[in-house]
């Protein structure tokens, strides 16, 4: 089994994706590369265990802007191709649903909303998060360019403008709807190339008393606990507090609080409103002072990040090979986009990983992107069962663990990958 090597970006051999060499927060040109992953497949490309067409690939590296301290992609692949048919379902994750809910507390207080009020959420998906606001009696509107998910979205009571969100989009939304009260983005600002045109979107669909939540996986956390695996060619940008404020200010927008969360490894929510620049609030200076504290604004913990991402792939690499050595069965479990980044950083196939389990209907009978490892449903446990379950989805890991009950009683272990490989016996 092979790491794969450094692969140069090179446009000729693909023109299915453009090289982006300014930073899209501060336009900054001189970014520092300091991890390469190789060239790699969508993440969420699962494919037709028949279809023998060559796989798309684009190089997956990441930039440091020295200047405002965002991480990026050094390649944008167009988003229609990722994101207009979408695999991936909130639903499926009860620790998500709890998550959705518990956000409807805190932003209901937060952003005063009364009972009539309007609620959009960019990057609706299947409505999980907007269903928790249609509960708690709001009209809700979801934004999101994937057809195949709209009508989940409609079932659990909103309405979906299916397309991607834009000062255009921002534009229609309002003609269709009138203003919301709220606007809600969780997941979606890493996957967008001009930022400037979301945020214009928001300013514009916004009134002058709304307010603006946005999630976003922290790079504080991906960095502290080596989630590499959270680097895929959807996730466009890595973000600090720093590099959104700067990006917020710049459309008139202020954070009026901000606060780190567990969901997906660690993320942040930060609440803006419209306003003009003042001193950051005691939340939001606290965070800086922990990015400045950290060194996060300078290089050297991305190089650190980047040697620790090599040796957490060799490690793992020569782990299950040596376990498939000693005639273990290995599955896994959650065909998610970090499971592919995982899986093909450590040149794994089905040889060594008989299958993925996934709840999904939409993956299952299809095979995992670049590896070609069969997607199952979780019945394959006990009909074909393995010796060692790697949990790819490691941010679900308790919730794994309680739908797995059978295996681990038949004496089963998990392999957990990330931050540091774990069994849990
Ligand atoms: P994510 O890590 O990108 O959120 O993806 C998680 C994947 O794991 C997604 O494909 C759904 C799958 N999954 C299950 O199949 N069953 C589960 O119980 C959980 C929590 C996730
Ligand atoms: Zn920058």
């Amino acid at each position: 089994m092979e790491i794969p090597h450094f692969m140069p970006i090179n446009n000729e051999m693909s023109p299915e994706f453009i090289t982006r060499t300014t930073c899209r927060i501060c336009g900054a040109t001189d970014l520092i590369p300091y991890l390469d992953l190789g060239t790699m497949p969508l993440a969420n490309a699962i494919r037709d265990p028949n279809d023998m067409t060559p796989e798309f690939r684009a190089p997956l590296a990441v930039l440091f802007c020295p200047h405002c301290a965002l991480s990026q992609l050094s390649v944008v692949v167009p988003p229609e191709r990722m994101f207009s048919y979408y695999v991936y379902r909130s639903e499926i994750s009860q620790t998500w649903c709890a998550h959705c809910v518990a956000c409807v507390d805190e932003a209901v207080v937060e952003a005063g909303l009364k009972e009539s009020d309007l609620v959009v959420d960019i990057g609706s998906n299947d409505g999980t998060l907007l269903s928790a606001f249609h509960q708690r009696g709001f009209r809700t509107v979801g934004v999101d360019p994937a057809r195949n998910l709209s009508e989940s979205a409609s079932r659990k009571g909103s309405d979906v403008l299916c397309e991607f969100w834009s000062a255009k989009a921002a534009e229609h939304l309002v003609a269709a709807h009138g203003k919301p009260a709220l606007i809600t983005a969780t997941n979606v600002l890493a996957h967008v190339d001009d930022l400037d045109d979301f945020f214009s979107g928001v300013g514009i669909a916004l009134g002058d008393n709304g307010v603006f939540v946005v999630e976003v996986p922290y790079m504080g956390d991906l960095v502290e606990k080596s989630e590499f695996d959270t680097i895929y060619h959807e996730h466009l940008s890595y973000f600090l507090v720093a590099p959104l404020l700067t990006l917020a200010a710049r459309h008139g927008f202020q954070a009026s609080y901000a606060r780190r969360i567990p969901i997906h490894g660690g993320g942040l929510r930060l609440y803006f409103r419209k306003g003009v620049a003042q001193e950051p609030v005691q939340s939001v200076r606290a965070l800086l002072a922990f990015e400045q504290d950290a060194g996060l604004h300078l290089i050297r913990p991305y190089e650190r990040f980047a040697r620790q991402v090599k040796s957490i792939q060799h490690d793992l690499a020569e782990t299950l090979r040596h376990l498939k050595t000693r005639g273990r069965r290995m599955a896994a479990y959650g065909a998610s986009a970090k499971g592919a980044t995982l899986l093909n950083s450590i040149g794994a196939n089905s040889d060594l990983i008989e299958y993925i389990v996934d709840d999904t209907p939409e993956k299952q009978g299809k095979t995992a992107p670049g590896t070609g490892i069969p997607i199952v449903p979780a019945s394959y446990l006990a009909s074909h069962r393995p010796d060692d379950l790697v949990i790819l989805a490691w941010n679900f890991v308790d919730e794994i663990l309680d739908k797995t009950t059978k295996f681990s009683q038949a004496g089963g272990r998990y392999i957990v990958p990330v931050p540091a490989l774990r069994y849990i016996e």
